[in-house]
């Protein structure tokens, strides 16, 4: 099976959805091509040993983009996201497998189906290829799915570093773990803020984390706490983007920079896309999610 096959199977069961793929994604680019149909093969891989297949995954990715639309419309009408206890949606979400291990799958198809999850990615793995210096210490906060992990071992591994995944849901580390077979990575199932290793680490990556936290500045600061003096962060974040386990609400890149630049940070490097093809004025306007990532060294 190829990407393009998952996204005909979209299109019996949601013909708007498919539509929108076709305009949206490059299909004529052929790194995307080729890192999409790599990671379709090994998806394919993880669903059929835990007896599952490409339409559950399809089912649970298309659930996950109604709840997401729920929850903005509520968000553009009220100016909130919905919950802001992290007790409350770590009951909901993270330690609640029913909930979480759909949600996985559907936030692992939607970073090879949404152009602004894939071209994050690309801006990752594209930057740790050049990584100036050896990373001997990779630790990743809030791992999810494990996708990000697996290239960067993929690419920095050398047999003498060590590469480890923290998550608070075992779900993730579950996913995560059952996408990196034959891989040697720490599995650490904790919740970031209680994490104190031996030795800091010289890279740390957390994608879509920072949203999930009352505090993100008490979590950057964690970060830089985590860190060697020398060390580099990459850290990606949604803006106006509502789910139901967002509680931190950023409105713009700015506020992110902020945040980091509070807890003793200072951006190297920064992207950022909107989830929609329309003009930044009316994705102001609409409060059109976009997606921020940067690499940070400390101050
Ligand atoms: C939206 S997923 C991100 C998955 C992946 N990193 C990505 O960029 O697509 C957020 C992950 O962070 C984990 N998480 C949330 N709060 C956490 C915390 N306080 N400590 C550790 N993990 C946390 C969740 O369990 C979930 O797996």
């Amino acid at each position: 099976m190829e990407i393009t096959d998952i996204i005909d199977l979209i299109e019996p069961k949601s013909a708007r959805h498919h539509k929108k793929l076709k305009a949206r994604l490059r299909l004529d680019d052929q790194v995307y091509l080729a890192r999409a149909n790599e990671f379709v093969s090994k998806y394919e891989r993880i669903l059929d040993k835990d007896g599952l297949d490409m339409d559950y995954a399809v089912d649970k990715y298309l659930n996950m983009i109604e709840e997401m639309v729920y929850e903005q419309i509520q968000f553009v009408s009220s100016g909130r996201y919905r919950y802001s206890s992290f007790d409350e949606v770590n009951r909901l979400v993270y330690s609640n497998e029913e909930y979480m291990k759909p949600y996985i799958h559907g936030l692992l198809m939607s970073q090879f189906l949404w152009q602004h999850h894939y071209e994050i990615f690309d801006f990752f793995i594209e930057r740790i290829k050049k990584h100036p210096s050896k990373i001997n210490r990779y630790l990743e906060i809030g791992g999810g799915h494990g996708l990000f992990i697996n290239w960067a071992y993929d690419l920095c591994s050398d047999g003498n570093n060590s590469f480890t995944c923290l998550d608070i849901s075992q779900s993730s580390l579950d996913l995560c773990k059952n996408f990196n077979p034959g891989k040697k990575l720490n599995y650490v199932h904790q919740d970031v803020f209680k994490h104190e290793p031996v030795e800091a680490y010289d890279f740390i990556s957390m994608g879509e984390v920072l949203e999930h936290v009352e505090d993100p500045i008490a979590l950057m600061q964690k970060l830089h706490a985590l860190l060697t003096d020398d060390g580099t962060v990459f850290i990606t974040v949604p803006t106006n983007a509502a789910a139901i386990d967002h509680i931190y609400l950023f409105r713009n890149a700015g506020e992110i920079i902020e945040v980091c630049e509070k807890a003793g940070f200072e951006v190297v490097e920064d992207f950022s896309i909107y989830a929609e093809d329309v003009s930044v004025k009316k994705a102001e306007k609409f409060k059109v999610s976009m997606m921020y990532a940067c690499f940070l060294k400390k101050k």
